[in-house]
């Protein structure tokens, strides 16, 4: 997958992983990694599908309405991304925490979703549910930061609610940070994120 991989300062903190929102590309989140961990790595994704153009993770059928088969496929292809990216980088595997906006936070939901080892957190930007009536991997441990807008169009907050709980069910750590805003990421969301970022184990 295009990408790019910045190495840090200091090898026992974790590897920012960051998936940029539809339309996006790997260039954009890198000033959110400076904000969260300056000494982190940073490996920084292009999503391989072109939607008129616009780079994301997995296709979709309409807004908001995900091709389910190739979230799946996506999901799994950027899993054995992460293996191989930690073979050829030479950073821990185990200590990988995402970054996502919009599609990025529903491709790394999906990685949570499908994959036990895949992450060890994630701090997720206007989410969504990627999918339903699956059983999730047993997520104890980890520690999972998801920022909402109380307008979003995209994703209503009873949305937001429903993958707290069902990332919680599965044993993960959530905390849902409400901005009184739409599908934007502010600075306000990136603000509370480094908080929690500081406060959790790594
Ligand atoms: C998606 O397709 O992942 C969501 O609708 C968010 C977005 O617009 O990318």
């Amino acid at each position: 997958m295009k990408h790019i991989f910045q190495k840090g300062k200091n090898q026992n903190k974790p590897t920012l992983l960051l998936l940029h929102g539809t339309g996006g590309t790997e260039e954009d989140l890198l000033p959110l990694a400076k904000e969260i961990d300056p000494e982190a790595n940073v490996l920084s994704v292009r999503g391989n599908i072109s939607e008129n153009g616009m780079p994301r993770f997995f296709k979709r059928l309409a807004e908001g309405v995900f091709d389910e088969e190739d979230l799946i496929y996506r999901t799994k292809e950027l899993f054995e991304f992460l293996d191989e990216a930690a073979e050829k980088y030479d950073f821990d595997r185990e200590n990988i925490i995402a970054v996502g906006y919009s599609n990025g936070a529903n491709i790394a939901a999906s990685l949570l979703f499908h994959h036990q080892d895949a992450l060890s957190g994630a701090i997720l930007h206007h989410p969504m549910v990627p999918r339903r009536g699956i059983n999730l991997p047993d997520l104890t441990g980890k520690n999972i930061f998801i920022a909402a807008g109380i307008n979003d169009p995209i994703c209503p907050s009873q949305e937001s609610e429903e993958l707290k709980s069902l990332l919680e069910n599965a044993g993960a750590d959530v905390q849902l940070h409400w901005e009184n805003r739409g599908h934007q990421l502010t600075m306000g969301e990136v603000a509370a994120a480094k908080k929690w970022y500081q406060t959790i184990k790594k």
